[in-house]
Order: C-alpha cells, then sequence, then structure tokens
C-alpha cells in the first residue's frame, strides 16, 4: 500500500475510524498526526463496537503498529483508560507495537479546567461548544513554549517545576477572572505520576519509526477541514491544523512521502457544537438524517446538528488537501428519501458564489443555492459492488464526482467494516 492519508472533509464524524479500520488492513503502521480525545472514531467489526478517542483506529488489527505522533495533544489519563479498555477486549496494546512521541504534549488538568472555565464564561451565541477536553489551552502552552511534552513524564524534578510554573499564570485567571479554586501543583504532580509511569514505556522517535516502516503507512486525521485552525469556520473550530499538509508536520515525515490521499465524505453533512452550517436542516428532513444516521456524538453524546451535502464546503476541502480519490460514507443513511438536495453554491450579498467568503462568520449569512435530485427506496446496505447500486444512488454519486472534480474510489453503505466497496 503507498503511504495513504485519511482526512475529514466537512466537519468531523464523516466516518474516518470506520475507513482506517478497514486500510489498516494493508498497513504497516497507523498514525494519529494531530487532535486530542476530542475525536471519537468509530470501528465496527463483526457486529462489535469500539469507540477509539486517541489511539490509532488500526489497533483491532493484530500486528500493526499503532503511532501517536508529536501533533497530537495527548491526554495521559485518557490514554490508559483507552489502554485497559482495549486489554480487556484482548487487543494487544504493549509498548512494542504502541508507540507516542516523545515530543507529543500533554494535556493536563488545568487545561481542562481552562477550557470549560472559558466555554462557560461565554454567553451562548459564542460559545464554540468545545469538547472540554482541554485541547485548546493545551495546543496554547505548546506555542507558548511552556507546555509539558511527553518526553518530560520521565524527569520528575524537571515535571514538577513545569506545573508549578505552568500554574503560576493559570492560578491568577482561575482565581481573579473565573472565580475558582487555585490548583494544587503538588496534587497536580502527585496524582500524575503513577499515570507518568505507565506512558514512559511507550516514549519513542516516531520520526524514524515511520521510516523504518515503509512506505506502508496510514497517517489517520481527526476532525475535519472546516474545524481547521487556519482554514475552518474561525473562531468555531478547534485548535489544530486538520489539512492533509499536517500528516507530514504532525509525525515528522516529508511530505514528499505522502501518496495517496483519501477525502472521508459523509453523503450529508453534520456538525456538532456551535458556528455557521449553511446546508443545516432545522426540520423534518435534518430529523430523518439525525434520526436515520443515529447522529449522536461519539464523544460528547451530544446531538449532532444535520443538514444536505455542501459542495461548496467540500471543494474547497479538495483544494486544501489534495484528495486523489472521495470515500462517500453513510450513503445507506439517505434511502428512504423522495428528494435529496445537493448545495453547488452560495448567494452572498446578492450574488451567486461558488467558493466560501472568508470574512469572519460570513458562512452565516449565505443562502445555499440547491441543485434537486430524485432519492432511492431501496436499502442498500447489503450493496458490495457498484452493480448493486440503485441508478439514483449511482447518479447521486456521479454528480458529486462531477462538481468536485475527484473520482469516488470508496463507498460505506453500513458501520460494519464489512459494508464498503
Ligand atoms: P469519525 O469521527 O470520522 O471516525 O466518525 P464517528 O465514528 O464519530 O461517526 C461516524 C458514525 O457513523 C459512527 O457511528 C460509525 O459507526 C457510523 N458509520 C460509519 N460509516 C457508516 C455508513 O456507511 N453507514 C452507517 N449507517 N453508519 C456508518
Ligand atoms: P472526530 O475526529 C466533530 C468540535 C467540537 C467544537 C470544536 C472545538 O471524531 O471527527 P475542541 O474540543 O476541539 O476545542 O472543540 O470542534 N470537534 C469535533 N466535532 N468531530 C470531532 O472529531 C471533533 N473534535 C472537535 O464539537 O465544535
Ligand atoms: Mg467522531
Amino acid at each position: 500500500m503507498a503511504n495513504t492519508v485519511v482526512f475529514g472533509s466537512q466537519w468531523g464524524d464523516e466516518g474516518k475510524g470506520k475507513i482506517v479500520d478497514m486500510l489498516a488492513e494493508k498497513a504497516n503502521a497507523i498514525v494519529r498526526f494531530q487532535g486530542g480525545n476530542n475525536a471519537g472514531h468509530t470501528l465496527v467489526v463483526n457486529g462489535e463496537t469500539c469507540i477509539l478517542h486517541l489511539i490509532p483506529s488500526g489497533i483491532l488489527h493484530e500486528g500493526k503498529k499503532c503511532i501517536i505522533g508529536n501533533g497530537v495533544v495527548l491526554d495521559p489519563v485518557v490514554f490508559c483508560k483507552e489502554l485497559d479498555h482495549l486489554a480487556a477486549r484482548g487487543v494487544d496494546v504493549s509498548p512494542e507495537r504502541l508507540m507516542v512521541s516523545n515530543k507529543t504534549h500533554v494535556i493536563m488538568p488545568y487545561h481542562q479546567q481552562m477550557d470549560t472555565a472559558r466555554e462557560s464564561a461565554k454567553s451562548d451565541s459564542n460559545k464554540i461548544g468545545t469538547t472540554g477536553r482541554g485541547i485548546g489551552p493545551c495546543y496554547e502552552d505548546k506555542m507558548h513554549r511552556c507546555g509539558i511534552r511527553a518526553a518530560d513524564l520521565a524527569d520528575k524534578e524537571l515535571l514538577r517545576e513545569k506545573i508549578a510554573r505552568a500554574l503560576e499564570e493559570k492560578n491568577v485567571l482561575f482565581q481573579h477572572l473565573y472565580g475558582l479554586e487555585p490548583m494544587s501543583a503538588d496534587t497536580i504532580f502527585e496524582e500524575l505520576l503513577p499515570v507518568a509511569e505507565r506512558v514512559v514505556p511507550y516514549l519513542g522517535d516516531v520520526s524514524t519509526a515511520i521510516q523504518e516502516a515503509g512506505n506502508e503507512v496510514l497517517f489517520e486525521g481527526a476532525q475535519g477541514t472546516h474545524l481547521d485552525i487556519d482554514h475552518g469556520t474561525y473562531p468555531f473550530v478547534t485548535s489544530s491544523n486538520t489539512v492533509t499538509g499536517n500528516a507530514a508536520c504532525g509525525s515528522g515525515c516529508s511530505p514528499r512521502e505522502l501518496e495517496r490521499i483519501v477525502a472521508i465524505v459523509k453523503a450529508y453533512t453534520t456538525r456538532v457544537g456551535g458556528g455557521p452550517f449553511p446546508t443545516e436542516q432545522l426540520n423534518e428532513d435534518g430529523d430523518y438524517l439525525q434520526s436515520q444516521g443515529g447522529e449522536f456524538g461519539a464523544t460528547t453524546g451530544r446531538k449532532r446538528r444535520c443538514g444536505w451535502l455542501d459542495l461548496v464546503v467540500l471543494r474547497e476541502s479538495v483544494r486544501l488537501n489534495g484528495p486523489t480519490e472521495l470515500a462517500i460514507t453513510k450513503l445507506d443513511v439517505l434511502s428512504g428519501l423522495k428528494e435529496i438536495k445537493l448545495c453547488v453554491a452560495y448567494e452572498y450579498k446578492g450574488e451567486t458564489i461558488e467558493y466560501t467568503p472568508q470574512e469572519q462568520n460570513s458562512l452565516a449569512h449565505v443562502k445555499p443555492v440547491y441543485e434537486i435530485l430524485p432519492g432511492w427506496d431501496e436499502d442498500i446496505t447489503a450493496a458490495r459492488s457498484w452493480d448493486d447500486l440503485p441508478a439514483n444512488a449511482q447518479a447521486y454519486l456521479h454528480r458529486i464526482e462531477e462538481i468536485t472534480g475527484v473520482k469516488v474510489g470508496l463507498v460505506s453503505v453500513g458501520p460494519d467494516r464489512a459494508q464498503t466497496f
């Protein structure tokens, strides 16, 4: 298998975990390169569901090396819980097959507290609706150059000192801005020690490990392109670069190593949390997609907002990520709809445009222009080839190819690993 990057083309939850699990069979190593346990990647194998937040979605394939890259932010408590959870299912999670980069930044309890304190202080319309996992504050410390890196977990003195230093500033904010109790550096340090001891055996040089895996590496993106810190619907975004360019930077390989690029495209659109969503359907169509698709967040359990496929957003994802193919997921969810709408342009300030306007929050003010395609009634969850699809489903996929200029390489018609062709 060529080195392959899998990325989310919308606002997350496109079904990346399922496709990574499926492609992992042919890879030597599977690498997460950004995000943290804000992600929730669902794998269904032989009817059994497994939700992963941090550990790469290749872990269910025996013997495949799974790697957490430098671009990830790692909550060590969540990491250990995930290890225990997988071990209880009989999955090998030994350091022989699982590695965490020395350079990965560590999410601390004060990052989580800062995340939730900031969100609570915001008015409803300004809330990002973060997952509350401390993702933003941890990336802030990384950029501020005061973060704790995974390698520091092996150095008790340095760890104690860094925690105390971080709290000097954060406790001022907790007490005087947010009206909270200050956090104790000693308590955080003592509670971290046993967890740190468990993480240390997993530390390694990821860049070298990727090189040693040869040209058979699968890079697993988290979140989606329109949650990207630079290219997403800022400020309603996450705090990392989710675009494929970051697969190289967030893992420690050269961009020249990235060959096959797979865009995961949900056959409609969903979004969790705040922020503009032009094709959102606050009506029975949206309710249909939500209930048929089982659209509840895999991390926070929140109901996902639902709407039609937005090809303006998707074309931008194509430009930003350079996919060599599209993987269309959840096509089965559209079965039973009389008509299916595809957003092909926006009306904005009296003009029809085919790109996303760039001013802050301008997506909240566009009006989608729809093309209406006929739906299909057939249950397609047993389809295993292109020819098994009803003509209207084929036409829907062809139209997506035409408008994006990218071929559909994979189709998913159900949550199980086997429901793919
Ligand atoms: P990710 O974050 O991109 O990995 O996606 P999530 O796991 O958060 O959400 C995708 C949801 O859709 C999960 O519950 C999957 O089991 C499910 N899923 C994935 N592909 C399909 C599909 O083709 N059809 C249906 N019905 N469900 C799917
Ligand atoms: P996967 O990998 C969907 C959203 C949150 C919030 C915003 C910022 O499963 O697709 P954060 O906690 O990252 O600071 O929250 O980003 N968000 C996701 N939405 N899927 C995800 O991951 C997400 N990770 C973060 O809901 O709106
Ligand atoms: Mg998810």
